[in-house]
């Protein structure tokens, strides 16, 4: 019975000798602000999913064709950018994300009816909740451009894209403004 177990100990000790534990290995980390994010890419790909295809007027002649063909790739533009920004809150709402580096000025900061960088960051702490539901309405937006891109359905695309814009502006009612209206 001891001879079973220290073989046991012994078989232990042999299997892990030589193994130093697994050194933890550094994941990606945020390292812009809500604030660059909102300008260097939601603002871009919001504008990018904005633009309606080209009209395609006449698919017959070959200038119809051209325009016929650029409106694909214009959907596809539109859809393409419309993924992007789905994933934008996924960005933005990461744990540890700054709303602005120390010094960078906001737009409308120093007036009264906006919040400074500190004071958005603690209403996002203290309210996770109700900004990652803003973010998800956000999400959904854009994730119904997409489809409507994707079936060129023009009315699916401006009822999305009316939903992104009271997405943008709803949360920046909740979380930018001192008394929050939504
Ligand atoms: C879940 C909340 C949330 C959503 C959704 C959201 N924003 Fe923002 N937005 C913020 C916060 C917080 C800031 C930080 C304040 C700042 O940077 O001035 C911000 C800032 C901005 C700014 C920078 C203003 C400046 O100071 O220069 C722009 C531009 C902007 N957002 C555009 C958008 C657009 C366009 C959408 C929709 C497609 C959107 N935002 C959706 C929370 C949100």
């Amino acid at each position: 019975m001891r001879l079973a177990a220290l073989i046991l100990v012994g078989a232990v000790l042999l299997a892990s000798c030589g193994q130093t534990p697994a050194a933890p290995v550094p994941g990606p980390e945020p390292t812009a602000t809500i604030n660059e994010i909102m300008k260097a890419m939601i603002t871009p790909m919001n504008n990018a999913a904005s633009n309606l295809p080209e009209e395609i007027t006449d698919p017959d002649t070959p200038e119809g064709k051209a325009k016929a063909s650029r409106a694909d790739a214009d959907w596809q533009a539109i859809h393409d950018a419309a993924l992007a920004l789905s994933e934008m809150p996924n960005l933005f709402t990461m744990e540890g994300r700054k709303v602005a580096a120390p010094g960078v000025k906001l737009e409308n900061e120093g007036t009264p009816s906006y919040l400074t960088a500190v004071q958005m960051e603690d209403r996002i702490r203290s309210d996770r909740t109700g900004f990652l539901k803003h973010a998800k309405a956000m999400q959904d937006a854009s994730l119904a451009i997409a489809a409507a891109a994707a079936s060129k359905n023009v009315d699916a695309l401006y009822d999305a894209g009316g939903k992104l814009d009271e997405s943008c502006s709803s949360c920046h009612a909740a979380f930018w403004y001192p008394t929050p209206t939504k």
